[in-house]
């Protein structure tokens, strides 16, 4: 039997369940020594003088650091090098470090950190996206080549003014989303160990160990080799823990290399809240234009984002979102704007999704304001325009498979009794007195960084078959609780033909496997789960040729699984693995191997917005039913459907990423509301930031239409983010069915809601 495609226990269940997993605040080692830093209170400070002196006169206070005392470059290296680790001349958001305090515990560094003063003045701000552009406003940078333009993309194909002026139907929009915080369980945080020959080891919870190794080694100016990053078991990242944990480790490393000891620096929910990156608030004008059966005929797009002070991976994200504007559908004409603009606000970064929520919000809106305007059922109009396989999406990328659109629409609508929940919520209000709608969305997301991350894409493994027969499995991405190390194990055990319970998952260490890019963009299944393929595939072959020698037959002649080697025309001629491990052992054959994958030919040309974007997509459809209370106009989202076109690796876990991201979603379209005013965070805490409960949770059917990849590994695909993406734009289709008034931006609080009701 397989293991892949069956539901085996996560490796990490037990640990977690019974407490005993150790997260970074968990580590203790001695000597160590506690960091946090002085942040800039307000949108856009002067610094003029850090005076320690009060802090500094505390006892059981080390050191108090400016960007002054930093030895190597004071540049977080990302896509622009425009972050610093340390503020220098001015703090340019709410909750920028300025200064790093080191301290004997957390409690006296906070207090230390208070006490120490930062001379400078208020300084104009800009902290509205929207008029950001406007040359009378403050600058903040100009990396893109404009006033507050950080980077401009375009997609563009056919004629769309053109296509417009024969069109059957017409309709245009204006969308605007907010921000959405990460809320992980666990903030962010390090624990840096100075070595003895000036190297630096970092233990803490992040996505992406290659990008912190890197920014160690240029905050403390040292080689690559001296910095060793290995990940702590981690409580969660969606996307936050991507770029910002090079700014933690960079500061926790400061502080360690500083002091010569160890420094843990772990941050208050509070304070992750205010200062580290979120989701970007965006506006997008769309203009979407169909002939009289719903074909469509041009897409018109401008899809504009806050990025907040600095770059971070905004570029990726915008990059992203403007690949994906036209949604999973074919169409003959487009023109895509995507800018990234400048703001004395939060650095926004990656979220789940990485700016296709935000496009999908409005394109899917529009796609039901089409289909209303020419009286075809929605989820009819999306399969009149899905994407298929030998279709070309908005890049001018002609699909060459795994393409399953279709298939999920038609299992989303079977599956959620589709034309007699839209008939019965359209009846008017139910025995209960509540409002019903039901609304369908669907989206492609390319898997993985596509053309624009192209050069990172790539992983390496490490695979060790021990000498009784259990392996050790080394990847470079992470689990930061997507379960990424128990699909990797099962994927490990099918390469070597041995069961789940033999395989096991070393933590994740720069020293032990190659540079293999970040955990992000749902990557890591098929690239680590490719690497491993390469690294098993040689050790199995080398086992395989003892064994076929032991039975006297040729490598082609064997079967392999559950353990056992046998010859496939008589089963009974058989030896286990372990037994041919023994054998190997006594011979001296290495049953250790690296393993290594790289992406195939993705290019995207920035002058015309042509490219094969993505090595594969990952499409999914959604169907959300709600109820809305027309006293209170209180939402309650009662049943989810999501169909995706992914092969399982593990049905169970999967359906646990599917209804996780179905929760995240329901958040960002009608809970999570971040209230930032003049570039000040004011819902730091989960009291005022209010995420999902179990009581918003609501009934689930996830199902699979599997399309497979012939590239992935056992033919799979990524999907680790799909579930969130198209998830608003469901709810809010939802909506409109139910209430006549279509939302046209998210979060949709009651409040407004109400205001909409009011107006029609
Ligand atoms: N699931 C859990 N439980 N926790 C997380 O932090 N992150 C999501 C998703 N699912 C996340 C999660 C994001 S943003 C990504 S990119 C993918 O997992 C990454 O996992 P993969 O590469 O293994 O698909
Ligand atoms: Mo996920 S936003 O790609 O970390």
């Amino acid at each position: 039997m397989p293991v892949v495609g069956t539901s085996q226990v996560r490796k990490d269940a037990e640990a977690k369940a019974r407490g005993r997993a150790r997260y970074v605040d968990d580590l203790v080692v001695p000597g160590m020594l506690h960091g946090c830093a002085v942040r800039c209170p307000s949108a856009r400070r002067s610094i003029e003088r850090v005076d320690p002196s009060a802090a500094l006169a505390r006892p059981g206070v080390h050191a108090v650091l400016v960007a002054a005392h930093i030895p190597g470059r004071n540049v977080v290296p990302l896509i622009f090098e425009d972050m610093p680790f340390l503020a220098e001349r001015e703090a340019r958001y709410h909750g920028e470090a300025v200064a790093l305090v080191v301290a004997d515990t957390d409690e006296l560094a906070r207090a230390a950190a208070r006490d120490v003063v930062v001379e400078g003045q208020e300084l104009p701000a800009t902290t509205d996206f929207e008029t950001a552009e406007d040359p009378s406003t403050p600058l903040v940078n100009s990396l893109g080549g404009s006033h507050n333009l950080i980077k401009r993309y375009a997609v563009r194909r056919g004629d769309v003014d053109a296509a417009i002026e024969g069109a059957a139907a017409v309709v245009t929009g204006e969308y605007r989303t907010g921000y959405q915080e990460h809320a992980y369980l666990e903030p962010q945080g390090m624990l840096a160990i100075p070595e003895p020959d000036g190297g630096m080891t970092i233990h803490g919870s992040m996505q992406c160990p290659f990008y912190v190794q890197k920014a160690v080694a240029v905050a403390l100016a040292i080689p690559l080799h001296k910095v060793r990053v290995v990940v702590a078991v981690t409580g969660g990242g969606f996307g936050g823990k991507e770029d910002v944990p090079s700014l933690v480790a960079a500061h926790a490393a400061l502080l360690a290399a500083h002091t010569g000891r160890p420094v843990k620096f772990i941050l208050e929910r509070g304070e992750d809240i205010i200062a580290m990156s979120k989701r970007h608030p965006s506006v997008i004008r769309m203009t979407h234009a169909a002939d009289a059966e719903g074909r469509l005929l041009a897409v018109r797009a401008e899809y504009v984002v806050d990025a907040g002070a600095y770059s971070g991976i905004s570029t990726v994200v915008l990059w992203r979102g403007t690949v994906h504007a036209a949604g999973p559908y074919v169409v003959p004409n487009v023109d895509i704007e995507g800018r990234a603009v400048a703001t004395n606000r939060s650095s926004c970064g990656a979220f789940r999704g990485f700016g296709q929520p935000q496009v999908s919000f409005a394109s899917e809106s529009q796609m039901d304001r089409l289909a209303e305007e020419l009286g075809i059922d929605p989820v009819e109009i999306r399969l009149r325009n899905a994407l298929t396989e030998g279709a070309e999406t908005a890049t001018s990328h002609r699909l060459g498979g795994s393409v399953g659109l279709r298939e999920a629409l038609t299992r989303a609508r079977e599956r959620s009794d589709w034309f007699e929940r839209r008939g019965a919520a359209a009846e008017g209000p139910g025995p209960d007195g509540m409002l019903r709608g039901v609304g369908v969305s669907c989206l492609y997301y390319g898997v993985g960084l596509g053309a624009g991350g192209a050069y990172l894409a790539r992983a390496g493994a490490q695979v060790q078959v021990c000498l009784d027969g259990s392996v050790e499995v080394s990847v470079g991405t992470t689990d930061m609780g997507q379960g990424s190390e128990t699909v990797l194990c099962q994927i490990a055990a099918d390469a070597l033909g041995v069961g789940y319970e033999r395989v096991r998952m070393m933590p994740v260490d720069t020293s032990r496997v190659p540079d293999s890019g970040p955990t992000v963009a749902s990557r890591s299944t098929i690239l680590s789960g490719n690497a491993i393929l390469d690294a098993a595939g040689k050790i199995r072959v080398r086992i395989h040729r003892v064994a076929a020698e032991a039975l006297g037959v040729g490598l082609a002649d064997l079967t392999w699984e559950d353990g056992v080697i046998a010859v496939r025309s008589d089963p009974s001629r058989k030896v286990t693995f372990v037994e041919a491990v023994g054998k190997c052992a006594k011979l001296r054959v290495p049953l250790t191997e690296q393993g290594f994958w790289a992406v195939p030919g993705t290019f995207f040309d920035e002058g015309t917005g042509v490219g094969d974007a993505y090595m594969v997509y990952t499409f999914v459809a959604n169907v959300a039913e709600v109820a809305v209370d027309p006293a209170t106009f209180q939402v309650r989202v009662e049943r989810v459907t999501s169909v995706y076109d992914v092969k399982p690796v593990n049905p169970t876990l999967i359906e646990g990423q599917a209804q996780g991201g179905i929760v995240q979603g329901i958040g960002y379209a009608l809970h999570e509301n971040l209230i930032v005013r003049d570039g000040v965070v004011e819902t730091a805490d989960l009291a005022t930031y209010v995420i999902p409960g179990t009581c918003e949770t609501p009934e689930f059917v996830v199902d699979f239409t599997p399309a497979a990849y012939g590239n992935g590994p056992f033919g799979v695909k990524g999907m680790g983010e799909t579930p969130i993406l198209a998830i608003a734009p469901a709810i809010t289709n939802a909506l409109t069915h139910a209430l006549g008034t279509r939302p046209m931006s998210i979060p949709v609080l009651p409040e407004h809601l109400m205001e909409l009701a009011k107006r029609e």
